[in-house]
């Protein structure tokens, strides 16, 4: 039995109020279409607060692409509690995204404590693993993975993933147009079940494993049929209404 599908728009560092604002007056309308799966964007955070009071009445959900580890709000300049995202109308925030990991620094342990903090907010983590090019190459691909998920069910444990999802991005497909073979999507994602089923087999059946790295139109429904693939994590097109939307439709 599949899991219900989830399909999460990951806008990154773009947009301004006016093409938001347009992005998402395009796709709520065309989302009506899709009772049968969850769809969620996913704004940079200054826009979180419009574009939710933009979704209020659709199905569209709120997530954000970040957030503190900390527990508590305080003296952290720059930084955003989870306790904020859940303020503005998020329902989940992305934990650990590859470039975060690659470009800010974020080890295991780090995002491990922002998965934490995501789930004392109330927020549902969307907890981003994935590979290198060169760690694949490598045969390494396991190994990284298990490394990944190990940090995380060693600090908030195999019931934390009741109110998680994971998404497989290997790094290598992730803005290149290089996107895993249905194969190789399949393969990685039972891994990842594989390892939550070590620590529960029911937990493991049930938490959706989505998949990240140049998801298109035209490779998505190969992708989302795999049976351990329960939708995407968009990026670049995200940020085309028609593109996301076909996206979609083959999740439904
Ligand atoms: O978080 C999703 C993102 O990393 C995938 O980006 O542009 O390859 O769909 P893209």
């Amino acid at each position: 039995m599949k899991r219900r599908a989830l399909v999460a728009g990951n806008w990154k560092m773009n947009g301004s109020r006016d093409s938001n604002a347009s992005l998402v007056h395009d796709i709520v309308f065309e989302i009506k279409r899709f009772p049968d799966i969850d769809v969620l964007v996913c704004p940079p955070a200054p826009y979180l607060d419009a574009t939710g009071r933009q979704l209020e009445g659709s199905a569209i959900q709120l997530g954000g692409q970040n957030l503190s580890e900390q527990e508590k709000p305080g003296a952290f300049t720059g930084e955003i509690h989870g306790g904020m995202l859940r303020d503005v109308g998020c329902a989940y925030v992305i934990v650990g995204h590859s470039e975060r990991r690659a470009l800010y620094g974020e080890s295991d342990r780090l995002v491990a404590d922002k998965f934490s903090a995501a789930l004392t907010s109330g927020l549902i983590p969307i907890l981003c693993i994935g590979e290198t090019l060169q760690e694949r190459e490598q045969g390494q691909t396991e190994a990284v993975l298990a490394r990944q998920m190990k940090a995380v069910l060693d600090g908030s444990g195999i019931q934390a993933f009741k109110q998680a999802v994971v998404a497989y991005e290997p790094v290598w497909a992730i803005g290149t147009g290089k996107t895993a073979t249905p194969e190789q999507a399949q393969d990685a994602h039972a891994f990842i079940r594989g390892q939550l089923a070590a620590a529960d087999a029911k937990i493991a059946n049930s938490t959706r494993i989505l998949y990240g790295g140049s998801v298109k139109a035209e490779n998505a429904e190969s992708l989302f049929n795999c049976p351990d693939v329960d939708g995407g994590l968009i990026g670049g097109a995200s940020l085309k209404a028609g593109e996301f939307v076909a996206i979609c439709a083959a999740a439904q």
